[in-house]
């Protein structure tokens, strides 16, 4: 297997992390916000303050329905509420109930009733009401039950004040899920988690799994907390020693997933399609091949004789020198439904990703065109994938860039599984050194609208209501956790994971809602010397840093200007030019831009369904934040903002840095008013995002004035 990386630098090095007491919380041995040297992120004690002084009922059996009584408990015996799991005559403020739990106190029946008037509730979903002081939860099923305790945590004391009418809540996606490019053993290049920003895996460590499991567990709350419910343990580009996870490293995993289940959470496991030869000693992994079947078949069946509730494999076929099934002259629907077939009889799914193209491309080629690829690969499969194949396509053609257009392959498949891919971990948005709080970057590409505006949505698709016949495939997304203090290495980072899996929930959030509950969480008005500062310092740091990012690097969609010498971080205007990632901006002395039309270009715009086919396609639709995505133009061309690209070029740059420094001097106003470790983290990450910005600024400004020889009309210094 070669080598993924699009780089030649040296092995990750997760950014500086300070040491465990700088997070200013205690108790390693007990991570799960109770004070532990590990930050408690979204669920720190205090956020349970107005459920923990209550007296709670919790009726119902089954492990996840023990978790949300240990859960009542612990913060009873804190906050001197009392917590009991049998109804007796003692009065209550809360009851959390499976419905089928046997009698309820009195003052709740008629509440219960009402509550599931209107039909199931659903594995997951719950339903919450509140009348005579008391307050109840009810579930179908023990999932639910953990969810409607998270909820509750989040409505703090609004959930035991006045009276709340019926409200049922259940998830958009059933699959919602993050993926760990952790590695097993550190690998030469891209360390112990690829693309990872936050120190070691949570899980695997020099070669070995972690024997200590609290950071595990702590882990699988925060995801129960905001709505994640799978993940995959280890990364897509599977190495060596990482394909033996699915053999006789498999007891590792089997301990992860006993840590994850009391949290809701199922483990997947990233395979290689080579297995069949690399462990099984086969002299061919051909999916048509009896012995290669035969050979998947046993294998899944000893996963799951192991782990029963094992989720499924997610695969990197043909992709970046990952092996597949083109080895042997079949497609990617052979080569899916193989592993398909084996998880069936399981329940289990395989995540086969649409991430699909020529990596060793000319740059003097210019008939290639990589954000064609996954869709001239993929969508002619229509139909032909089982049902428990999810087809996982990035949100964007290309990869992660901060702007994309939504990729065309979401409207091409009606009679496949899609999940939508997005990346928490920030490789290309400033590798958790800058903010950069995404919710609003993939809030937009869920609410896309790929027939036009009112028609399906992404997220209908990815939730199974689009226009076509498939179940949905949910989300995905590239984790961005650690084993630093803080989890993420930038504090403020947390605030993406968090979004994430409230968007997976119901992707009609509006992110700066969703902002507000990760303060209310994170930052208790008890824990902070001024509650009012604290959330308006946050939402001006944080509601704009996407916009803010996009500004001040790659301009109007273009992409890649990141350095390749450094893993991606910080500006370098060419150095993916002349590179085989087929990932070109073709900037000359008369213009910049990628033609993608089917006029003059690469025809991709015709991917597209209409209208986008022909918005796209129309330099003066075409929006002006994907203008060079589309179309190559003249520094002079008048944008639709009224701009010159030229101009707006120097505008954004200029722009971008002064919002940095502003972000800087307001982050300083929280000293001594927030946790000092946090807000120390946050200052010294703030001083490296404007470092940067400004190196971006002044690299690409200076790039297209050289170019273009056209001076900025307000005279800055460009140099
Ligand atoms: C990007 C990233 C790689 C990763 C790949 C993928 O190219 O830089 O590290 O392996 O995406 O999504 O598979």
């Amino acid at each position: 297997m070669s080598l993924p990386s699009a780089t030649t630098g040296p092995a990750t090095a997760g950014p500086a992390t300070a040491g465990p007491d700088a997070a200013g919380h205690a108790a390693g041995d007990d991570p799960a916000g109770r004070g532990g040297d590990v930050h408690a992120a979204w669920l720190p004690p205090e956020a349970f303050a107005p459920l923990g002084s209550r007296r709670v009922l919790v009726r119902g059996d089954g492990v996840l329905v023990d978790t949300v009584f240990d859960e009542v408990e612990r913060a009873c015996a804190r906050h001197g509420g009392r917590a009991d799991r049998t109804a007796g005559d003692r009065a209550v403020d809360l009851v959390l109930a499976l419905r089928d739990a046997g009698p309820l106190p009195a003052a709740a029946t008629a509440l219960a009733r009402a509550a599931g008037a209107d039909g199931p509730l659903g594995g997951e979903g719950f339903a919450l009401a509140r009348a005579e002081g008391v307050t109840v939860v009810l579930a179908d099923a023990p999932a639910g039950l953990l969810y409607g305790l998270f909820h509750l945590v989040r409505l703090g004391a609004a959930a035991f004040e006045g009276d709340h009418p019926v409200r049922r809540h259940a998830p958009a996606m059933a699959l919602r899920m993050l993926d760990h490019w952790d590695n097993v053993d550190v690998h030469p290049v891209m360390g112990q988690v690829e693309r990872g920003y936050a120190g070691g895996s949570i899980f695997w460590r020099a070669g070995a799994a972690r024997r200590d499991l609290d950071r595990v567990r702590a882990y699988g709350r925060l995801l129960a907390a905001c709505g994640v419910n799978a993940i995959s343990v280890n990364n897509v580009n599977v190495h060596a020693t990482e394909a033996r996870l699915l053999t006789d490293r498999l007891g590792d995993v089997a301990e992860l997933a006993d840590a994850l289940r009391p949290y809701g959470v199922r483990v997947h496991l990233s395979v290689t399609f080579a297995a069949p030869v690399v462990l099984g000693g086969l002299p061919t992994a051909d999916p048509v091949d009896p012995a290669v079947r035969a050979w998947w078949a046993a294998a899944t069946r000893r996963v799951y004789a192991r782990i029963p509730d094992f989720g499924g494999y997610v695969v990197k076929a043909d992709s970046e020198g990952q092996p597949g099934p083109f080895t042997y002259g079949r497609d990617h629907a052979d080569g899916a439904n193989l592993l398909a077939e084996a998880l069936a009889p399981f329940g289990g799914v395989v995540h086969w990703r649409a991430f699909v193209y020529n990596h060793r491309q000319d740059w003097r080629d210019r008939s290639t065109d990589r954000a064609r690829a996954a869709y001239d690969h993929f969508a002619p499969l229509d139909g032909r994938f089982r049902d428990n194949v999810v087809v996982q396509a990035k949100f964007g053609p290309i990869d992660f860039q901060p702007r994309e257009p939504v990729s065309p392959v979401l409207a091409a498949m009606p009679a496949t599984r899609l999940a939508v891919e997005f990346q928490v971990t920030q490789e290309y948005t400033g590798q958790q050194q800058h903010v950069c709080y995404l919710a609003p970057c993939w809030s937009e590409a869920l609410t896309f609208a790929p027939w036009g505006p009112g028609g399906p949505t992404v997220a209908d698709v990815a939730a199974g209501s689009g226009p076509g016949p498939a179940a949905g495939g949910g989300l995905a997304a590239v984790a961005n956790v650690g084993d630093d203090p803080f989890w993420t290495g930038h504090p403020l980072a947390q605030a993406n994971l968090y979004a994430y899996g409230r968007l997976a929930w119901d992707p009609g959030l509006d992110p700066v809602a969703v902002l507000d509950e990760w303060i209310d969480l994170t930052f208790p008005a008890s824990t902070v010397g001024d509650p009012a500062l604290v959330r308006e310092t946050l939402h001006a740091v944080m509601d704009d840093s996407w916009r803010t990012y996009e500004r001040y690097t790659a301009p109007l969609g273009v992409g890649f200007m990141v350095s390749p010498a450094r893993h991606h971080y910080g500006p370098d205007v060419d150095g993916y030019e002349y590179s085989r990632w087929g990932t070109y901006h073709f900037a000359d002395r008369d213009g910049v831009g990628v033609d993608r039309t089917r006029a003059t270009g690469t025809g991709f715009t015709g991917q597209y369904p209409p209208p986008w086919s022909q918005v796209y396609e129309s330099l003066s639709d075409c929006p002006d934040e994907l203008l060079l995505f589309f179309h190559h133009v003249p520094y002079g061309h008048v944008l639709r903002s009224g701009s010159t690209v030229i101009q707006h070029i120097y505008d954004t740059h200029f722009a971008g840095v002064q919002q940095v420094a502003g972000m800087r001097q307001r982050w300083r106003r929280l000293a001594g008013v927030i946790d000092p470790a946090v807000h120390a983290r946050v200052a010294e990450r703030l001083e490296e995002q404007l470092r940067c910005a400004i190196e971006w600024r002044d690299q690409v400004n200076t790039y297209f004035f050289r170019k273009s020889g056209v001076p900025d009309v307000r005279g800055r210094t460009i140099h």
